[in-house]
């Protein structure tokens, strides 16, 4: 997909970045002028998406192995990011975990690793990126929600919907708050998106099943979703702030 966007001397953190959306984002920022800082759980990932971005830039970006629920490593990837770039100017929230689990059987481990991932991690990234963004007067965030969030999930159980609907009600907030101080703060809302998170919860006859239910017929690429998280990090938004932006195929209505 070609690439309009123009980063140049950006600053820009991508979590959940060693595969699927985030890798995608990653490498379009990176292609786009940006010094990226990529963060994932995923060692192997990491390196891959590592070296893509390497592939696209010519420049070798930053990367940090980090568990975004713990407080201690996303302190240390705002260290090691101000050591890098001397400045934050974008985040892009989009680490996540889904279970398919139907409510009665939730566990409550389970359902606190998922709220742990999906939303603690996402609050205090946001959290202590924006204690740094604030020190220049401007930023950029956006948080991926989902579908889920909107409605429900034809994938996830209860505990990623509840955690996808928690990432709006807290970008809402968010936006609200910090507009006045420079910074956007925006909801990604991605409708079926063929990455790992698909695939690895559904066999073919299920994914079939799901492009029916979808109006455009077919799962999003997650270079496609890239382009419009682009788009909302991008100049092009400036009045963008506190929204939903819905990228399903149609699907939105479920
Ligand atoms: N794929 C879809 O259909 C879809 C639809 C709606 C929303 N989303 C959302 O988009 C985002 C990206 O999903 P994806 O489809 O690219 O999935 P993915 O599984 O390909 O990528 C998710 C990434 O998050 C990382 N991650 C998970 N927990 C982490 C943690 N605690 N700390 C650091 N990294 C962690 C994983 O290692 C992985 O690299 C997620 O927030 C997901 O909920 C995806």
């Amino acid at each position: 997909m070609d690439c309009s966007w123009d980063f140049t001397g950006k600053c820009c953190i991508v979590t959940g970045a060693a595969n699927g959306i985030g890798k995608q984002t990653a490498i379009l920022l990176a292609r786009s002028g940006a010094q990226v800082v990529l963060v994932d759980q995923d060692e192997e990932g990491l390196v891959a998406a590592t070296h893509a971005c390497h592939e696209v830039a010519c420049v070798t970006p930053l990367s940090i192995l980090a568990d975004v629920s713990k407080k201690q490593d996303v302190e240390r990837l705002v260290t090691s990011t101000l050591a890098h770039c001397h400045k934050i100017d974008c985040l892009v929230s989009g680490a996540g975990l889904l279970y398919r689990t139907p409510f009665m059987e939730i566990e409550l481990a389970e359902w606190d690793e998922v709220m742990n991932t999906n939303i603690r991690g996402l609050f205090l990234c946001n959290q202590l990126i924006i204690a740094e963004m604030l020190k220049l007067g401007a930023g950029r965030i956006v948080n991926i929600a989902s579908v889920a969030g909107r409605s429900m999930s034809l994938i996830g159980g209860a505990h990623y919907a509840t955690s996808k609907h928690a990432v709006i009600g807290l970008t809402r907030h968010m936006a609200r708050e910090l507009c006045q101080q420079g910074i956007r703060v925006n909801a990604f809302c991605p409708g079926a998106t063929s990455t790992a998170m698909i695939h690895d919860n559904l066999n073919v006859e299920q994914v079939d099943a799901l492009k029916l239910r979808i109006p455009l017929g077919r799962l999003a690429e997650a270079d496609e979703q890239a382009q419009v998280i682009a788009f909302m990090l991008s100049d092009a938004a400036s009045y963008l702030n506190g929204a939903c932006i819905d990228s399903n195929g149609g699907s939105v209505m479920l």
